[in-house]
């Protein structure tokens, strides 16, 4: 198998969270993404792996159904069935303007591919994600509402996905893009000489996480600390950056560091 790089797209990068109410598309971003990719795609030969955010489609009913309640073993069978219509009409705009930019994608339903336990992932069938990067597709897969051995339903996010497709698929190359320009020494919106971090040896994330945990507004610029968690269990080098920042997604899959670099 040739290299493999894992995309995570945050919903932040792709949807307008805060917008209360109705779940909206960043449709110009995305078209921006788009191209980035297409053009990426069209001269190197690395197999890529999307995984996408939900923001708006995915949070706002979450939330109003509880489905991130790992102790509510009763889940609303309609609110279960309604966040992932949401997400999946969020999935379908993304692979329209993905298609039309001449990427070859391919979305996979994650939750008719993955079983969870107390909200972690314990089966994972990815054999058709291997069959189709041999064919030359990028698989498409999202955060989703999967079932759950012991909650009836639990949230699989994005992230973790990308963890554990990274590590079954021996990665080489890990992307996250958030709406924010790295990891931070401190709260960017608290403390106004707050820098991007460069670059983080693996080892040193336990300390970053457990400093998170005591500023928690830090959390809420992009829930930092779940992604960090995640990148923990990562074993090839992941960049961390603004996918908000046109060309940015380019610059990194060419090989430039922007944002943060997490290195072994
Ligand atoms: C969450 O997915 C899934 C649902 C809420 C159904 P993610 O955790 O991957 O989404 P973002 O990136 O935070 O928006």
């Amino acid at each position: 198998m040739e290299k493999i790089a894992i995309v995570k797209i945050g919903g932040s990068v792709i949807t307008y969270k805060a917008k209360s109410g109705t779940p909206t598309l960043r449709k110009k971003v995305l078209v921006q993404l788009a191209r980035e990719l297409s053009f990426y795609s069209g001269f190197k030969k690395e197999k890529i792996i999307l995984v996408h955010g939900t923001g708006s489609f995915g949070h706002l009913l979450a939330k109003k159904y509880q489905l991130g309640n790992l102790q509510e073993k009763q889940k609303d069978k309609l609110g279960v069935a309604l966040t992932r219509q949401s997400v999946q009409k969020l999935n379908s705009s993304l692979a329209d303007i993905f298609l039309e930019s001449g990427c070859p994608l391919f979305p996979l339903p994650p939750a008719s591919l993955i079983r969870q336990k107390n909200g972690r992932i314990e089966f994972f069938d990815a054999e058709v994600i291997e069959l189709l990067l041999t064919l030359g597709f990028i698989p498409v897969l999202h955060g989703d509402v999967v079932v759950d051995k012991n909650s009836q339903f639990s949230i699989c996010s994005g992230d973790q996905i990308v963890s554990y497709l990274s590590n079954l698929f021996l990665a080489e190359r890990v992307f996250f893009l958030t709406d924010v320009d790295g990891v931070f020494s401190y709260d960017p919106k608290q403390n106004p000489k707050a820098k991007v971090i460069k670059e983080i040896k693996r080892k040193k994330l336990p300390a970053i996480i457990a400093g998170i945990n005591n500023q928690s507004s830090f959390d809420t610029t992009n829930s930092m600390k779940g992604k960090l968690s995640e990148i923990a269990d990562i074993k090839c080098d992941v960049d961390v950056f603004n996918g908000l920042i046109k060309g940015n997604f380019l610059k990194a899959l060419k090989g430039k560091r922007v944002g943060t670099r997490i290195i072994s």
